[in-house]
């Protein structure tokens, strides 16, 4: 039905009018096309029955709630991410839905985000290979995602007026690169644009972002659609790239674009493009239809809980404390082994279908006692509840200490201003400890929370992140050794916020939000600084070991492959995480100390060896060259990483790369030593600027050393003159002429 339409057949008005909502989450039946219904995401389908909202305060209808971001990045496991975005797609069909909202790909900038929960990682690479992953499976199965919030959206504090403020290669390397990863391998259907401006401009009205980059540099294909109430002014929107304006609702919205074009002040070819991809969205939604699968819950929930259990990261371990035998006595303590924290709050918020309780789940394991007490009462302080808890700690042989965040804490809609667990629960973790040494702490928080002191008091650190209604299920299987843990930090744990990059420019102020700290984000601040870190991004421990061998590096077309042997030397199967990280010691532009560049999944039966490969591609060695506005490799030697975590290197080696040219015009602001750099003029100016060289350095006291062409490697051609010896401004003009030709 839609193949027969093209925007030549609509009118001005019914072109205008795809180009908003009819209400919150339904397009416009134009023309006898049917609409589309777009709904949240990421982790579970909120589908609204009755009242509509986009915090989720309405009720929705039950559907499986899958680990948001924040845990489920912990897996770092694409194929895992994929398969939960295909059971997500068949939730949605159920609910007659054909874009599902998601997935969120923004950068953890701060570990005060307020909405970090939804995102994945402080890593684009990580986050863009698992937000590429998401798409894939959900539209795999036929139903549209709409990649969000395009771009530098990372704070929740005055989300719709701020602006963030980023140089370029912070941007192009950290904040658009998930994005760019995503658009260009998984081709989402839609891209959410974000509410803030990007330096200066609204994403929903800037033409270098959505047009040039998304469209032009990208190849995007799909329609860009708005975050729900972020445009201001339509008509400038759809002029710079914008297709979908949503929710709408307000006929007088299209109106203005039909004056718009009838006043002469915007092209209908404007119009046409963006109802083309409106339209191009209704096919897809369409065509996706029979890819969908029936919908059992059941199925859902295990794989829930699958995906739940590695996501869990062990963070610690001492002396072994876990695996937990199930024949000792345990205390468990913490109301949310009660009431779990699983979700995040705001406009992710799932009605999930059914919900695991940790108590329960742990209580189905064991075969000794298991005691509870709710330790604390996250509505308030009592003593009581603190003694009681070291009571049943102390006459048992294992204490489990629930810890986290509530909704309270953290949510969609404004930011942290701590990133310190509630006192009380520390309060009852220090009377836990002082009774009972062998203490395991389960974490549940959607952002990253301060562990130093939980890392001095408690034995083992078990920390899902928020994991989802099969969390309590999946937490039991990993105390008790069911499935052996695999997670990793997708975010640095810092000794304290103070350390954390952007502490001095969070959340902005007067509106303005300077990233002040540019590509030096999450790790690569700490690792640059030499800041210790409570744990370090990649980390996460297993119930077995890994020996890494040597590592080989072999090329592939324009392809680096990384090749090692990696054996499970314990008496456990497991799944390791092999990270490649990579550096550049000596290079002409600022570089981060290493960064992520490939990683791979991989299980191991015990005692058992696999030859693993990890394929790294000649883009991952560029870097954004402000001077010409593109992507550079820069030649010579990079040091190749292989490690279990961040700071775990477990060997490397040493690859030689040759550079893309670099073809820098010289002007007469070029300095010397950027001159002198250069491959044919840098002789001829030597040969020109001979005698004036040699009269500066004669100002110099030769006792001192001082060697002229660092002294003079500042200054500017158009400088020269002033310091005599003939290089006059005749002569530059001339060099000038000769190095342009
Ligand atoms: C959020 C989006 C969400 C939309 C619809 C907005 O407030 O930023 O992530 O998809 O509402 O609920």
């Amino acid at each position: 039905m839609i193949d027969d339409h093209s925007p030549d057949d609509l009118t001005l008005h019914q072109k205008a009018s795809l180009g908003s909502g009819a209400s919150f989450w339904r397009t416009k039946t134009v023309a006898g096309l049917p609409a589309a219904v777009l709904t949240d995401g990421p982790h579970g389908v909120r589908a609204q029955v009755g009242a509509e909202d986009h915090l989720g305060i309405a009720p929705s209808a039950p559907a499986t709630c899958f680990p948001p971001a924040a845990g489920l990045a912990q897996s770092w496991d694409p194929q895992l991410v994929e398969r939960v975005g295909a059971a997500l797609a068949d939730e949605a069909r159920a609910h007659g839905a054909g874009v599902l909202l998601g997935p969120g790909v923004n950068i953890k900038r701060d570990p005060r985000g307020g909405r970090n929960f939804e995102y994945y990682s402080e890593d684009p690479h990580l986050s863009g290979v698992l937000g590429a992953a998401w798409v894939r499976g959900l539209q795999s199965h036929g139903v549209g995602a709409s990649v969000k919030h395009f771009a530098a959206n990372n704070a929740e504090h005055d989300r719709m007026r701020s602006d963030s403020q980023v140089d370029t290669r912070a941007l192009r390397e950290i904040y658009l690169k998930s994005f760019e990863r995503v658009v260009t391998e998984s081709w989402p259907w839609t891209v959410m644009c974000s509410y803030n401006k990007i330096n200066g401009v609204y994403a929903f009205e800037n033409q270098w972002l959505l047009s040039e980059i998304l469209r032009g540099q990208w190849g995007f294909n799909g329609a860009v659609v708005s975050d729900w109430g972020a445009v201001g002014d339509r008509v400038s929107a759809m002029a710079a790239g914008l297709d979908l304006a949503m929710p709408g609702g307000d006929p007088a919205l299209d109106n203005a674009v039909v004056a718009a074009v009838e006043a002469g002040k915007l092209d209908e070819a404007t119009v046409d493009a963006a109802a083309r991809n409106v339209l191009t969205m209704l096919q897809r939604i369409a065509d996706g239809a029979p890819r969908a699968w029936p919908v059992d819950l059941d199925a859902h929930h295990a794989l829930a809980r699958e995906v739940a259990g590695r996501c869990i990261a062990l963070l610690k371990n001492q002396d072994g404390l876990l695996p937990l035998d199930p024949g000792r006595a345990l205390a468990v303590i913490g109301s949310f082994a009660e009431q779990p924290r699983y979700q995040g709050g705001g406009s992710s918020r799932v009605n999930a279908a059914r919900l695991d309780i940790p108590l329960e789940q742990i209580r189905k394991h064991a075969r000794g006692d298991v005691f509870y007490a709710p330790g604390f009462d996250v509505d308030g302080d009592a003593n009581r509840l603190r003694d009681d808890a070291a009571a049943i700690a102390a006459s048992a042989d294992v204490a489990v200490v629930f810890l986290g965040l509530t909704e309270r804490e953290e949510s969609e809609g404004f930011d942290r201003s701590t990133i310190d667990l509630p006192e009380q629960q520390l309060h009852v973790l220090r009377a836990v400890v002082a009774v009972q040494p062998r203490t395991v702490v389960v974490l549940s928080h959607g952002g990253a929370v301060r562990l130093a002191e939980v890392d001095r008091l408690a034995q083992a650190i078990l920390d899902g992140g928020l994991l989802g209604q099969a969390g309590g299920g999946a937490i039991a299987d990993v105390l008790f050794g069911t499935v052996n843990p695999s997670g990793r930090l997708a975010e640095t744990v810092p000794v304290r916020l103070e350390d954390a990059p952007s502490f001095l420019n969070f959340p902005g102020e007067n509106s303005q939000v300077l990233y002040g700290e540019s590509i030096y984000v999450g790790y690569r601040w700490y690792d640059a600084r030499k800041i210790d870190v409570t744990y370090p991004f990649g980390h996460g421990l297993s119930y077995t070991a890994f020996s890494y061998g040597a590592v080989h590096v072999e090329s592939d077309d324009d392809n680096l492959l990384v090749m090692l042997p990696v054996t499970n030397t314990g008496d456990r199967d497991g799944r390791e995480i092999i990270q490649v990280y990579m550096s550049k010691p000596s290079s002409s532009v600022r570089r981060v100390p290493k960064d992520l560049k490939g990683f791979q999944v991989i299980d191991l039966t015990a005692g058992a060896t696999a030859d693993v490969t990890i394929r790294i591609t000649r883009n991952d060695f560029a870097y954004w060259e402000e001077r010409i506005d593109g992507w550079i490799v820069e030649g010579g030697a990079y040091t190749i990483h292989v490690g279990s975590s961040s700071k775990d290197i477990r060997c490397a080696t040493v690859v030689e790369v040759n550079g893309d040219k670099l073809n820098l015009p010289l002007t007469e602001d070029s300095t010397i030593g950027e001159v002198m750099a250069h491959p044919t003029a840098g002789p001829l100016f030597a040969s020109l600027a001979a005698q004036t060289m040699a009269s500066m350095a004669d100002t110099l006291d030769p006792a001192l050393g001082v060697d002229i062409a660092q002294v003079a490697a500042s200054i500017p051609l158009g400088r020269i003159a002033a310091f005599g010896g003939g290089f006059s401004r005749e002569t530059l003009d001339r060099f000038l002429e000769q190095v342009r030709d």
